[in-house]
């Protein structure tokens, strides 16, 4: 079974750059985020740079399944999580009040309901 670190936000920011640092440490990683492009540059770069296997996975946060589909597919490939960064969430400015709802409710979905979910799904294999 494939051991792999796996990376919720990882086509920027904290995410990419803790990606960077997995990769230069020899762990296979398990990529997520939405921007499907990016998620195949940054897996052709870093298994070309680190020789590392980089699977990616392009995935909505903020939809209701996207934790369990992510367990599942990641099981169906027979990878072990060992690490799990849960770094992929967003923030807003404003007037709580006036914000739009729809965005609010994707970031505690994305924010709170996945990372738990995962976290959740994960754990009990890690232990
Ligand atoms: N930077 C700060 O000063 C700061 C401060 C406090 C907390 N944080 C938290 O630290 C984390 C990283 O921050 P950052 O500044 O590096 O953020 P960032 O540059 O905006 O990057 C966010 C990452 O999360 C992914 N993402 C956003 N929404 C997503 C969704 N619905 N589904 C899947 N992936 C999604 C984005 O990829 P795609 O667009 O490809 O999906 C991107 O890879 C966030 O949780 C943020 O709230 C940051």
């Amino acid at each position: 079974m494939e051991k792999a670190v796996l990376i919720t936000g990882a086509t920027g920011g904290i995410g990419y750059e803790l990606a960077k640092i997995f990769a230069a440490e020899k762990n296979n990683l398990v990529l997520v985020a939405r921007n499907s492009k990016r998620l195949k540059e940054i897996k052709e770069h870093f298994e070309a740079n680190y020789h590392i296997r980089v699977h990616i996975l392009s995935k909505d946060l903020a939809e209701k399944d996207a934790a369990a589909n992510i367990y599942r597919e990641v099981t169906l490939q027979n990878i072990k999580i060992d690490i799990l960064v849960n770094n992929a969430g967003f923030g807003d400015f404003g007037e709580f009040f006036k914000a739009d709802w729809q965005n609010q409710y994707e970031m505690i979905q994305v924010n709170i309901v996945s990372l738990m979910q995962l976290t959740r799904l994960f754990v009990p294999d890690m232990i």
